[in-house]
């Protein structure tokens, strides 16, 4: 058997999605249950180390060369830096990612494009200061808001900012020509609509689930549309611009609900307290932390990784199905 990280229907897992904390600075209502969660005890969550010996792990035997950090927020953990830093140091990894709010990134844009970053994705689903309040049960939107064009003015370090947009009816649908106004003059961005997903506690409903198709009808009602070829067969996104030279950036749909990726899925995950989930919907974990705390070597850990993904099922449930099946909120998990 190959020693790449190949499931049973022969995709390879060249990405890995790490998530660095379980806390967050804002409350999304997508994402945080209202009553908060019950956060794992301090030292059930990774250190630095282990993150690092994991990611090594990874990327020498499983040849993964992404790695994505989230949260929870990442950008709350004070180790950041020495993160990104370590993780540039593995030769293979090419993409250093981070999955943000944005609220903390004034004063994080450079240290962590110096450090090894080079891709940035940043949430944002309202462009009205009460709503984006009322979204995220917190007062920063100006502050995203000003991070974001900050990031933007350097292109030097981050080429493609990306921006996140959760789509949801009767919340944002009479806001996505303004977000697609954005791309406008700006070269160096990309905003994705987000199909919402259901998660335990996440308020999700099929009446505020807004599909891809509702949401081109909208933005075709106003704009010209040119579909944009796919250059990476793993990429989730499919890519759009507005047919008029004046639009510069891209915008995106990320169709997890209507039209579902999993056949060309190359994602594996870590939650902040170190469980290997192969599937955002799986909820069966295998506790990494466990046998990074054992005396397995790190071969041995990696057999334990690449059984666990050989598991991977096909494609997740069917939607109408995928809301009662129990799982993590997503603050839990990181995306
Ligand atoms: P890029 O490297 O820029 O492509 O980032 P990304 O899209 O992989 O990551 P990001 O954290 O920005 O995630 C954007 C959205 O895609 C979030 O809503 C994620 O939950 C969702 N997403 C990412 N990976 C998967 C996946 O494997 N399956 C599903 N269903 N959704 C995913
Ligand atoms: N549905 C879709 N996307 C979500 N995200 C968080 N919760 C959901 C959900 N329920 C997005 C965030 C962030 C990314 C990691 O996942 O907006 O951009
Ligand atoms: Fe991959 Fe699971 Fe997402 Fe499908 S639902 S794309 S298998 S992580």
């Amino acid at each position: 058997r190959s020693t790449l990280l190949i499931d049973s229907f022969n995709r390879l897992h060249n990405y890995l999605r790490i998530s660095l904390t379980e806390r967050c600075n804002l409350r999304c209502q997508y994402c945080m249950p209202e009553k908060g969660v019950d956060l794992s005890p301090a030292n059930h969550i990774l250190t630095t180390n282990e993150i690092l010996r994991l990611i090594r792990i990874f990327t020498t035997y499983g040849g993964i060369n992404k790695i994505r950090l989230t949260g929870g927020e990442p950008t709350i953990r004070r180790d950041l830096i020495d993160i990104v830093h370590g993780i540039r140091s593995y030769p293979s990894i090419k993409t250093i990612g981070i999955t943000t709010n944005g609220v903390l990134l004034h004063r994080l844009l450079e240290p962590l494009a110096q450090a090894g970053l080079n891709s940035l994705n940043i949430s944002l689903d309202s462009l009205v200061k009460e709503k984006f309040e009322f979204l995220t049960r917190r007062a920063a939107f100006t502050r995203v808001l000003t991070n974001i064009r900050l990031a933007l003015d350097m292109p030097n370090l981050y080429p493609l900012v990306k921006i996140n947009c959760v789509v949801m009816q009767g919340v944002n649908t009479d806001e996505l020509n303004d977000f697609v106004e954005l791309t406008r003059d700006q070269s160096n961005l990309a905003v994705r609509f987000i199909e919402y997903m259901p998660f335990s506690d996440n308020k999700w409903t099929e009446r505020k689930y807004f599909p891809y198709e509702a949401m081109l009808k909208i933005i075709k009602q106003k704009y010209n549309l040119e579909k944009l070829h796919q250059e990476d067969k793993n990429d989730t996104t499919k890519w759009y611009r507005v047919k008029d030279n004046s639009y510069q950036g891209k915008i995106g749909f990320i169709t997890s609900m209507s039209e579902h990726f999993c056949s060309t899925c190359n994602r594996v995950r870590i939650t902040a307290d170190g469980q290997l989930k192969v599937c955002l919907f799986d909820n069966k974990e295998v506790s990494l932390r466990d046998a990074l705390r054992s005396d397995l070597n790190d071969e041995e850990i990696y057999s334990l990784i690449q059984r666990t993904l050989y598991k991977k099922e096909k494609e997740h449930l069917p939607v109408n199905i995928l809301p009662t099946r129990e799982n993590r909120p997503m603050i839990l998990i990181g995306g």
